[in-house]
């Protein structure tokens, strides 16, 4: 297996990749898209084992780039001094920033604009070109009679008391819940509409702009099977807000902006220590991954295909529909065919008039997955954090304590404190 030693590459240092396949999982008319997404390693030197997961950096959208610019009334040319150095204002928000979804405390930055309620309104210069501030910021605080009018020539205020968006500020900044439903749905051009009587520098712009991070995926190959290629399998983030269609920062630009053979990638490797295939071959291996969830058992069936390894395999798969959703379908067909795949199923959830989930599935086959623990088998588990693997989690406790005839606390020890903590044989990969 090749290993990921020594590599220059890293979330800092990224190389650039270019993707050789991009296109949909998905049957007709599914309402999903999930896509299968492969990356070319090139002359990168970059290795990796099943298991381990991608770093790939996105870029913002540039039409929100420039539809911010504009909002703002800027070039983009302007200066701006970030984590990483001096840059142009319009490589900031392209490179550096999170553009598409507003931060909090970009939000609570607004307060020195805001007006105060003691007679002292905060006001701007209504052009940039006029900023004369000692510490260069276009808002200057002036003591004056708090009368709407009462504004020294060549200045505008920006708020009156009952401006409402000063209201909107105050009751964000008052209430955790109204701001956390506001930063949910919004990104700076929905802000910047809601707050439009406020002018910025170009630096005030992005100071508290939450910094671009790489975004990780769940290698879906296996270096042996796919030589020099990353394989993928991405869940497309799209959501409709305020009358726009958004996307996710790094899936949408993958699915909308990157072309096979032409867009350059930075990507780097993220190995795992954890979440890794059993040494020995011949033990056996239950996997659970529904919908995304599936990348990393692709990758470990192609690698104990390719081993030769003598332990069974066990699938739980499961996602919307049949038609839209059974994700590599003919690669499965083709391992079940062979005995590879020894055990392969399959939870519908929006196929029938009942929901069926992997756990359920778990559930009518508890004395065999109880057999197949008890022989030392693996248990594994991959992709939705706050809901699916909870309740995995619950089911594989319920069997081991039905089939393993345990009370549902020593039921539980045996799971969390045994198998995941003492003999690392429950492993998880969720997000
Ligand atoms: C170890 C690891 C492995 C992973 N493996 C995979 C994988 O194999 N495949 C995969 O697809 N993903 C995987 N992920 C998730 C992946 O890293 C990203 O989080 C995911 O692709 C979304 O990124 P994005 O930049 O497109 O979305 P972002 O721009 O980060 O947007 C996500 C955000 O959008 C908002 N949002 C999303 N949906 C809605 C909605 N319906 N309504 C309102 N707001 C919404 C939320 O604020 C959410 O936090 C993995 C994550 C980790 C940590
Ligand atoms: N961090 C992020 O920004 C981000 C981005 C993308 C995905 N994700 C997470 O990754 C997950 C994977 O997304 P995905 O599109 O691949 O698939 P998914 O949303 O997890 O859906 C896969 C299947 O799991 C089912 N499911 C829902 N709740 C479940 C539960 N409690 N137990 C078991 N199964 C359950 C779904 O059914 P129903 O939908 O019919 O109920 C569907 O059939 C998402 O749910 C999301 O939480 C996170």
């Amino acid at each position: 297996m090749m290993s990921t030693t020594n590599s220059q590459w890293s979330a800092k240092n990224p190389y650039t990749s270019y993707l050789s396949e991009n296109y949909v999982l998905n049957g007709e008319g599914s309402g999903k898209e999930t896509r299968h997404i492969v990356f070319d390693l090139g002359d990168s030197g970059l290795g990796y084992k099943a298991g381990d997961a991608l770093g790939v950096i996105p870029i913002c959208p540039p039409e929100t780039v420039s539809d911010l610019l504009a909002l703002g009334g800027f070039s983009g040319d302007e200066e701006v001094e970030t984590n990483l150095g001096v840059c142009s204002l319009r490589e900031a928000l392209s490179n550096r920033y999170e553009v598409h979804r507003v931060s909090k405390k970009w939000i609570e930055n607004l307060g020195s604009k805001v007006i105060t309620d003691n007679g002292s309104i905060e006001i701007k210069i209504v052009g940039r070109d006029r900023v004369s501030t000692s510490d260069g910021s276009s808002v200057i605080s002036w003591e004056g009679s708090g009368e709407i009018n009462d504004i020294p020539s060549g200045y505008s205020q920006i708020m009156s008391p009952n401006d409402p968006s000063e209201e909107l500020w105050n009751e964000l900044t008052s209430d955790p819940k109204a701001m956390e439903d506001y930063i949910w749905t919004r990104d700076y051009i929905d802000t910047l509409r809601d707050f439009s009587n406020i002018a910025f520098t170009a630096q005030e712009f992005i100071d508290g702009m939450d910094r671009l991070k790489p975004r990780l995926y769940s290698i879906a190959s296996s270096p042996d099977h796919e030589p020099g290629t990353v394989h993928l399998t991405v869940g497309i983030v799209r959501y409709s807000y305020h009358d726009r269609n958004r996307a996710g920062l790094t899936t949408g630009y993958l699915s909308d902006r990157c072309e096979v053979g032409e867009t350059p990638i930075g990507v780097f490797m993220s190995p795992t220590r954890s979440f890794i295939l059993p040494e020995n071959g011949d033990t056996d291996c239950i996997m659970v991954g529904p919908g995304t969830g599936i990348a990393p058992f692709r990758a470990f069936l192609q690698q104990r295909d390719i081993n030769g390894d003598g332990g069974r395999n066990w699938l739980f798969f499961g996602d919307w529909t049949e038609s839209g959703e059974n994700y590599y379908k003919e690669e499965m067909d083709d391992w079940k065919e062979r005995g590879i795949l020894d055990k392969h199923d399959l939870a519908w959830s929006r196929d029938g008039s009942e929901k069926v989930y992997v756990q359920h599935l778990m559930k009518k086959n508890g004395a065999e997955i109880w057999n197949w623990i008890e022989g030392g088998g693996y248990f594994y588990v991959c992709g939705d954090k706050s809901r699916m693997a909870k309740d995995v989690h619950q089911t594989l406790i319920d069997i081991c304590s039905e089939h393993g005839e345990m009370s549902p606390e020593d039921a539980k020890s045996f799971v969390e404190d045994g198998m995941m903590k003492k003999e690392k044989r429950y492993l998880r990969d969720v997000y």
